[in-house]
């Protein structure tokens, strides 16, 4: 489905990155892993190369545009294109209610999830323009849908991530770049791993979900791998 396709994923030292980049390999592509943990990341590289894949672990902090415009050019350096990109890094940030949401842990979030995903998109389209096309993966949250009480730096970057997501596949479509986001409900991964632990919220969490439990990254990134594959050629700003 991705066979030959080179294919580069932020966030990838844990959780659903790392689990897109093994359902990538598994797929034939050739994995660019991404994250600001080196030490996990070349694991991920190494699980990748473990299961028969071709993988490269390059470190970038997706909240500096340099490091984002420097990941995209090692890829091409490397493999010599950019054909998928997902844009996964992401953290929860501080927990409170609007009034008491600590001024840096707002800067943070939206750096990260919201402009970390605009400087991702900024210099892969490019290369993606240059290659003859591409897919990007944007990775919201169905917090890009709804909002949860103590998390509005989360909520709103989410959202803003579908409107960029919107934005850019009207602008690139045409060109060839098609260009989705990906909205989780809640997944077991190190991310809500204290929200699990509590058992009240776990079992508020678990009731949210209709299916009656949480997600595991895989089942993330087989809808990610879809999205990047030729397969999705007719859906774009999803
Ligand atoms: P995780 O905490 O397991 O993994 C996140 C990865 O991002 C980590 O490896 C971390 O080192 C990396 N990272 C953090 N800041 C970074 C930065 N500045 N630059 C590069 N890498 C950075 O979390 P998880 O759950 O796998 O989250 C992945 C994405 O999925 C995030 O965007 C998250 O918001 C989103 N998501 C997660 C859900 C969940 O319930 N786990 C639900 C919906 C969306």
């Amino acid at each position: 489905m991705l066979k030959n396709k080179v294919a580069l994923v932020t966030g990838a030292s844990s959780g659903i990155g790392r689990a897109i980049a093994l359902v990538w390999a598994r797929e034939g592509a050739k994995v660019v892993v991404s994250d600001v943990n080196v030490q996990a990341g070349e694991e991920t590289a190494a699980l990748v190369r473990a299961a028969g894949g071709d993988a490269i672990f390059v470190a970038a902090d997706v909240g500096k545009p340099e490091d984002c415009d420097a990941l995209v050019q090692r890829t091409v350096a490397h493999y010599g294109r950019l054909d998928v990109a997902c844009n996964n890094a992401g953290i929860g940030g501080p927990q409170a209610p609007t009034a008491d949401y600590p001024l840096d842990g707002w800067a943070q979030v939206i750096n990260i999830n919201l402009s970390g995903v605009f400087y991702g998109m900024k210099y892969q389209i490019a290369a993606m323009l240059q290659g003859g096309g591409g897919s990007v993966v944007n990775i919201a949250s169905i917090l890009g849908a709804v909002a949860f009480p103590t998390a509005p730096a989360y909520t709103a970057a989410k959202h803003g991530v579908l409107g960029l997501t919107k934005a850019a596949a009207l602008e690139y479509s045409a060109h060839g770049v098609r260009i989705n986001a990906v909205g989780p409900a809640f997944i077991h991964t190190p991310m809500i791993a204290a929200l699990e632990q509590d058992a009240g919220v776990n079992a508020m969490l678990v009731g949210a979900h209709p299916i009656g439990r949480l997600g595991q990254p895989g089942e993330v990134a087989e809808l990610v791998a879809w999205l990047g594959s030729d397969r999705a050629s007719f859906v774009t700003g999803a």
